[in-house]
């Protein structure tokens, strides 16, 4: 099979060194492009991240050989030689939109990390097992930005990827009527270190900028509908959060609180969990996990530290569901923020629309 050519945008950051981890064996796709920042562009990546690579597995010759790219200057050149590129770059939110349209306009599809456009109404904010089917508005996309393979996909925030899908397969049979999560977050999801950010070490600090708000309002935008050429979000269930950061290098907690409709018993819950497979499972995409739901029975599961590597830690683990005195029932949950909440889940969107040809 002729394997896509990838380009990374933002590639010497901790998430970008994620997707070069993840790329480098990936039977798809081939990494072709780096590009970052002007403080690194000309560079060999090697360089770049000599002393801050992330991951256990050692950078290959070839990548650390690749000349870094002005992700700015070289957008036509950049777009002109891949069939894609992913994006993970941190910067001003304007200008990272901005940035990820005109690749998008250089008929170059953009799968982004980044939040920028995850509110833009005909840009699909996707979690793969869950709403496969709102990549469909990428037509309509194209036909705002007068391009015929260009577009914009992004993923949700990283918080959401655990209690999301945890509620997913009980919404529509069961109807959630309220929630409450409070997110125990890991700190690579501020792009840190235990070395970068001592101060977290021993500590919990309980606030993350931004995050409360995400956490409660892109749930409902992935439950949307598309009408009209654009996604409307849904209007329940309401959720209320509180993210708190955590000494934790990676893998982001949620405690769990829900009512439902109409309460399914707890054996209805857990089958359901069980059964749940969405389009990545049906596609066999080489990114899914076989099982995307997996519950622990032991009364001390999932653990951050145990448990977020599970299926290459693109599963979701769950335990401890139990009534509630409150709620109808209570229960934890747990995904990994850099591998599922980032650049993993953003590998299996691109599979998504390459098996279903937007790419
Ligand atoms: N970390 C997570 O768990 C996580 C989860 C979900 C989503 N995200 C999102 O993913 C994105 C990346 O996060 P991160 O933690 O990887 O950030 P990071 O470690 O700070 O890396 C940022 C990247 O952006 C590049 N960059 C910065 N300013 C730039 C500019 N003016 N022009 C071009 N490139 C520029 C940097 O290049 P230089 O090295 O050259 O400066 C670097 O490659 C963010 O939007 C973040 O919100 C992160």
């Amino acid at each position: 099979m002729k394997k896509y050519k990838v380009g990374i945008i933002g590639a010497t950051g901790t998430v970008g060194q994620h997707y070069v981890a993840l790329l480098e064996d990936h039977p798809w796709f081939d990494i072709t492009v780096v590009a970052a920042s002007p403080r690194s562009a000309g560079k060999k990546y090697g360089d770049c991240v000599a002393g801050r690579w992330a991951k256990e597995k050692p950078l290959s010759d070839a990548t650390a050989q690749l000349i870094v790219r002005d992700a700015f200057a070289d957008v036509a050149a950049v777009a002109d030689e891949v069939d894609f590129v992913f994006s993970a770059v941190e910067m001003d939110k304007d200008e990272c939109a901005a940035l990820e349209e005109t690749y998008a306009r250089h008929e170059c599809p953009v799968i982004s990390n980044a939040s920028a456009h995850r509110w833009t109404p005909d840009v699909p904010m996707v979690i793969p097992e869950l709403n496969s089917e709102h990549i469909e508005v990428i037509k309509d996309q194209r036909k705002r930005l007068g391009t015929s393979r260009g577009f914009i996909a992004v993923k949700s925030n990283c918080s959401i990827q655990s209690y999301v899908p945890a509620f997913h397969p009980l919404k529509e049979e069961f109807g959630i009527s309220r929630a409450l999560v409070c997110t125990y977050q890991a700190i690579s999801g501020a792009g840190k270190t235990f070395e970068t950010w001592p101060e977290m070490v021993d500590n919990v600090i309980p606030y993350i900028g931004g995050e409360e708000e995400k956490s409660e309002r892109e749930p409902l935008r992935v439950w949307g509908k598309i009408e009209n050429g654009v996604i409307v979000p849904a209007e329940k269930p309401a959720i209320t959060t509180q993210c708190i950061r955590v000494a934790a290098s990676d893998g982001h907690m949620a405690a769990v609180f829900v009512s439902f409709d109409k309460k399914p018993t707890i054996e209805e819950i857990k089958t359901r969990w069980a059964a749940f497979a969405g389009e990545p499972q049906r596609l066999n995409l080489p990114s899914a996990p076989k099982q995307f739901l997996h519950y622990f029975e032991e009364e001390n599961r999932p653990q951050t530290k145990l448990d977020r590597n599970l299926e290459n830690g693109m599963a979701v683990s769950i335990g401890r569901l139990r009534e509630d005195t409150q709620y109808d029932y209570k229960f934890v949950c747990l995904s990994h923020n850099t591998l599922r909440g980032a650049a993993g889940g953003a590998v299996l969107l691109a599979e998504l629309l390459c098996a279903k040809d937007y790419i």
